[in-house]
């Protein structure tokens, strides 16, 4: 369910025209629904009231703008962060440092640094090495750490293959099986509290036996390092869950993956974390752009040319993903055509001999589902600058990210005298 709906045949933002916003902000422009972001944050958090104790971080790498987090924040999710910079924003946003997990296959230094001295709640180990370069750090500032080992329990999340983490022979967490050894000689360590198991299979997850398969190992794990002796408190489940991209398609609820959660993790006595991301805020964003022209070369589908481009939305171009694209004053007319950005490579199209509202240079059209995994992965290829971020909230909007024109981002480049 979003806010993103037609009153008197123009595509709405919550009680916002989207026209308003175009004629206000230019485009392409990403618009968020504040009043969507809060359903989906309640929604997650409610299912998940069925378990004993549990801690949800929204996962910042899908939506970091600030005004989100703050959305975030008032909801009472803290944040699962994988940078400094990431770090910054959550406790910018005014989350409470304790409830910020850093997570991450490359934490740097100068980042480990940074999340002991704030004071987080959590660190995500991801191998010996890290945990043994924290536990140096941490003992030498005077600090203890508390920390998850993320593992990696070789399961098939059965998503695409560039958003899956959780197999053999991809980059994240430690081998289950060796992650024994690893937690008893990490605890061993002063500077490091060990107190549970971290683990994240992919994103994007259409079903919910992978989960349920990688968190019966998690299971075993915890009973097996309990029987060793350690003490295991916290287990972080990640995120991964779905969200529907095309208009009709069905994905497991919350209510459905927090029963699949109960039922898996029965009797494991732990505080559970979360760390969903693409589910919060997935459908309250979408991608406003307006058609430059209709380009008609043979007696082929049409290209449909518009504004938006794969620097601005990088997801069709990089996983080949489905976005529903639909005009913000449909007249009611059909055309099939393709929807292609003026960038110069064919890589920059969102669809082929898709069905979509007729258009016409000039008419706007929304790219929908766009919150997450948008706006935060663009870049300036061909020298397009960043597009502007818009929240509406009921019938008032706000600029929560200025548009960074080409400009601004040239003139932090310099051209060595010895080039004069
Ligand atoms: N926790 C960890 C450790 C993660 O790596 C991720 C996502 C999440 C949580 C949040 O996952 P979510 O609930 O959003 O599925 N750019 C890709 C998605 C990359 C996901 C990376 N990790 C896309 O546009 O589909």
């Amino acid at each position: 369910m979003d806010h993103f709906e037609l009153k008197n045949g123009v595509l709405h933002a919550e009680d916002v025209p989207l026209t308003a916003i175009a004629d206000a902000v230019g485009t392409p422009v990403y618009v968020y629904s504040r009043a969507t972001l809060e359903r989906h944050a309640q929604v997650f958090r409610d299912a998940l009231s069925i378990l004993p104790r549990v801690h949800i971080a929204f996962a910042i790498k899908a939506n970091p703008n600030l005004a989100v987090l703050r959305v975030m924040k008032r909801e009472g999710l803290g944040a699962d962060v994988v940078s400094a910079g990431e770090l910054a924003r959550a406790l910018a946003a005014g989350m409470p440092a304790d409830d910020i997990v850093f997570s991450g296959v490359g934490k740097q230094h100068h980042e480990m640094i940074a999340g002991l001295k704030a004071g987080i709640g959590q660190f995500n180990i991801e191998s010996e090495e890290e945990g043994e370069e924290l536990a140096e750090i941490a003992a030498s500032l005077g600090l203890t750490a508390n920390c998850a080992l993320r593992v990696n329990p070789d399961v098939d999340a059965r998503t695409h293959a560039k958003i899956s983490t959780g197999k053999a022979e991809n980059k994240f967490g430690v081998p289950i099986d060796r992650a024994a050894g690893i937690y008893a000689r990490l605890a061993s360590r002063p500077g490091l509290n060990m107190r549970g198991v971290a683990v994240h299979i992919g994103s994007q997850l259409s079903e919910l036996e992978p989960f349920e398969e990688a968190f019966a190992k998690v299971g075993a794990l915890v009973a097996e390092l309990r029987a060793a002796g350690q003490s295991v408190t916290h287990v972080d489940l990640g995120g991964g869950l779905g969200v529907p991209y095309k208009a009709g398609e069905t994905f497991p609820s919350p209510e459905e993956y927090a029963a699949m959660v109960a039922r898996a993790t029965e009797g494991w006595d732990v505080t559970l974390m979360f760390e969903p991301g693409r589910v919060i805020c997935g459908n309250a964003g979408v991608l406003l752009t307006k058609v430059v022209r209709v380009k008609r070369s043979s007696n082929k589908a049409p290209f449909v040319i518009v504004d938006a481009a794969m620097n601005d939305l990088a997801r069709p171009a990089m996983y080949g993903a489905w976005h529903d694209f639909d005009a913000v004053k449909p007249s009611g007319d059909r055309m099939t055509a393709h929807i292609v950005g003026p960038i110069c490579e064919t890589g920059d199209t969102f669809a082929m001999d898709r069905d979509c509202d007729a258009l016409v240079a000039g008419d706007l059209a929304v790219f929908r589902t766009a919150g997450a995994y948008g706006a935060t992965m663009a870049s300036s290829y061909n020298s397009r600058g960043f597009v502007a971020e818009v929240m509406v909230d009921g019938d008032k909007f706000a600029v929560v990210a200025d548009r960074i024109m080409p400009e601004a981002i040239s003139a932090s480049e310099r051209v060595p005298d010895w080039l004069e």
